[in-house]
């Protein structure tokens, strides 16, 4: 009775905290594996209790579209999984918390889901440093954490709880330099990038290194602070270089803005950039200012690959039509790599699962083949995507091997 009234009160917490988290068919069908699970065999009921599992997110902010695509992903995940019966037979349900794009938040966001909602694995954030922030108390309490699209290295060298189940930014950052000097044919590349932001100021570094060892040339190097609205002064100096292309390894809010002030300024070279761009928000901003310019990304929607178009056909129709930004696909593939690591673990004990999720070998996902490296880092090719079309989107235009 005591293990029911425990449930009973995590259930309402978890409505009430926030309502819009749980996926609304999970809830239902718990309350009906619980009873049936009961009435059979009343002494196991408490192992059939769903297994509770956290995301954090930037749901609103300048980054929002990040962590709501995501979100989206991990639900429809969440809601296959529970569908086809969940977790030996236990459903799993989520706990969700807006981190708004601040570090402060995201590391109180997930003190919250390993401290009160003792959740079992956490999946978050996007942005690097929003992972940094909060990893270490992932680490300290024993609770796996995967992101799903944080880049830049530093985050799973946290610890041993931390994993991620996209490529690292030392490989983007060759990736955009290959593109950048064999597509583009640049010789000399023009960079800018926000000096707050460790996703950034890494990208650029390594993209500086890769394209240099191409034989390429760094002919400026300016920064902003994200949220910035005045780019007259950086471009100015980047006009003067006369690049042959313009590498802004930014998120998608000031890649909006800085492209409408670099047309403006009569810079006429394509811009490039990292993942951050991906947003359906881009295009929005910046119009043709950003058409044919180019980004590396995690997947296309239009990549000819039929495990990309199951899932973009399983995502529109949970969402209305929408097509998945790479931020959905990798929030879908990194909670099938935690479900498909608890079914493995047979426990959801923080070290046995982490054991599983390292162990994590060839696993389809939508954004490629997934093994867990040594480093619980993921080994994956990269897109390049050109911006254009009617509406104005990510094209596939080539893939890079690492
Ligand atoms: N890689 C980015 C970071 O580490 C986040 C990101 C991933 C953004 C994928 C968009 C798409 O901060």
């Amino acid at each position: 009775m005591a293990g029911r009234f425990a449930t009973l009160v995590r259930r309402l917490s978890v409505g009430l905290g926030v309502a819009s988290a749980v996926v609304a068919g999970s809830v239902v069908a718990i309350g009906a594996v619980n009873a049936a699970n009961e009435a059979a065999q009343p002494a196991k009921a408490e192992s059939k209790d769903p297994i509770v599992i956290g995301h954090y997110g930037s749901l609103t902010g300048a980054e929002a579209t990040f962590g709501q695509s995501t979100s989206e992903g991990i639900r429809l995940a969440i809601r296959e999984l529970n569908a086809a019966g969940g977790i030996d037979g236990r459903m799993v349900e989520l706990k969700e918390y807006d981190t708004k794009g601040d570090p402060k938040e995201a590391n109180l966001a997930v003190t919250r889901l390993v401290k009160s909602d003792k959740v079992v694995a956490v999946l978050g954030e996007v942005a690097s440093g929003l992972s940094l922030a909060a990893a270490p108390v992932c680490q300290k309490a024993g609770v796996p954490m995967i992101s799903p699209s944080s880049t830049n290295v530093r985050v799973t060298k946290v610890g041993d709880m931390i994993f991620r189940v996209c490529f690292i930014d030392p490989f983007q950052g060759f990736a955009c330099a290959k593109f950048a000097s064999e597509n583009l044919k640049a010789t000399k590349a023009a960079m800018l990038y926000d000096q707050k932001a460790p996703y950034s100021v890494d990208l650029a570094k390594e993209f500086k290194k890769a394209f240099e060892k191409m034989g390429g040339k760094v002919v400026a190097e300016q920064t902003y602070s994200g949220g910035d609205g005045d780019f007259t002064a950086q471009l100015t100096n980047i006009a003067a270089s006369k690049p042959d292309v313009l590498f802004v390894p930014g998120y998608y809010t000031d890649v909006g803005n800085i492209a409408l002030q670099v047309r403006k300024l009569g810079i006429t070279c394509p811009m490039l950039g990292g993942d951050g761009w991906d947003s359906e928000q881009l295009g929005k901003t910046a119009g043709k200012a950003i058409e044919g310019s180019f980004y590396s990304n995690h997947y296309a929607p239009d990549q000819p690959d039929e495990q990309v178009k199951q899932f973009i056909s399983k995502y529109q129709g949970a969402y209305g039509g929408k097509t998945p930004d790479g931020l959905a696909a990798l929030g879908y593939d990194a909670a099938n790599i935690l479900f498909d690591a608890m079914k493995r673990a047979k426990s959801t004990d923080g070290k046995k699962l982490r054991d599983a999720i390292a162990a994590t070998k060839d696993f389809k996902a939508v954004t490629g083949m997934i093994t867990i490296d040594q480093n619980r880092d993921a080994k994956k090719s990269a897109v390049i995507v050109e911006m254009k079309g009617d509406p104005l989107g990510p094209k596939f235009k080539a893939r890079i091997e690492p």
